[in-house]
């Protein structure tokens, strides 16, 4: 309901943005969203950082950390202090004249609201995946507001009733269409490497902890579609998905893995995180 809009909070109807925005014409923005845990942020440096590194490497120059008594504040405002929940922040390029460089000099559009957002009983759900080809530019690691490939894959596997993407390059599974993927296979982890091919996740980062202090090993490598018969245990995560199992995956209306019961590494992995986050 409430946003905070250029320096103010007003309602959502009340913000209006300019048409000549080049994140409404060129999606030229990057965002970020962070979860917040019964009012209480998890992984807010973590979250900062990457807003810092989005926006560092399209070139948008603005403080991350000066936008973080803005989050809480978004929290508060929202009546979010004890619910779950996550803060949403997008920052454009800001307006000009449509040229496909941009100008120098341009005020960025900053938006940023809270939205409640349910992250708990993820360990009483399972995912049903699509696995289709991964559409997108080569610079994942951007977590940039141009989503064309995210939105087209993500909305196919909607429409089949399907609950997220697998995604499939060259052969290799890069992530989900908004969460990362990973694969256990002879009790070890697997997921791919952090590189301009997948957004950096921080929830993964929490996870690969997890593992560590567990005792499970992790490989990070891309893993490879044809080994996907060796796999026990798949689970995706994310802010808004947390560590979710994956029960089946799908491609071209074929079903080509199916667990119907959460794996016992997916289980630990899970309460861990539980424990973490509360
Ligand atoms: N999505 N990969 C992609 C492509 C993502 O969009 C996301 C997050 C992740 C998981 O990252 P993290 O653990 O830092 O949330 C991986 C956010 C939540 C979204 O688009 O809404």
């Amino acid at each position: 309901e409430i946003v905070y809009f250029n320096g103010e909070w007003m309602k959502y109807d009340q913000a209006k943005i300019s048409v000549f925005d080049r994140g409404f014409m060129f999606g030229d923005g990057i965002y970020e969203v962070t979860p917040f845990y019964e009012g209480k942020a998890f992984g807010l440096q973590e979250h900062l950082a990457r807003l810092q590194y989005s926006m560092d490497e399209i070139m948008i120059e603005l403080d991350a950390a000066s936008l973080k008594p803005i989050m809480v504040e978004a929290i508060s405002k929202s009546g979010l202090s004890s619910a779950d929940a996550a803060v949403y922040i997008q920052v454009s390029r800001g307006v000009a004249p449509r040229t496909h460089y941009f100008p120098e000099d341009v005020e960025p559009t900053i938006l940023i609201y809270a939205f409640p957002a349910s992250l708990k009983a993820f360990e009483n759900k399972q995912w049903s995946v699509l696995v289709s080809e991964d559409l997108r530019w080569h610079r994942c690691d951007i977590k940039s507001t141009s989503l064309l490939a995210n939105v087209k894959s993500n909305t196919q596997s909607h429409r089949l009733g399907l609950d997220e993407n697998l995604l499939l390059r060259n052969g290799l599974f890069t992530e989900g269409s908004h969460s990362t993927i990973f694969f256990i296979k002879n009790n070890v982890v697997y997921t791919h490497p952090e590189g301009p091919q997948i957004l950096s996740g921080i929830t993964r980062k929490f996870v690969m902890e997890i593992c560590k202090e567990l005792n499970i090993d992790v490989i990070e490598e891309a893993f490879p579609f044809s080994h996907l018969n060796t796999v026990d245990e798949a689970f995706l995560t994310g802010t808004t998905t947390q560590v979710m199992a994956v029960k089946e995956m799908f491609t071209d209306g074929n079903k080509i893995y199916d667990k119907p019961e959460i794996g016992s590494l997916t289980r630990k992995i899970q309460q861990a995180f539980i424990q973490k986050t509360r």
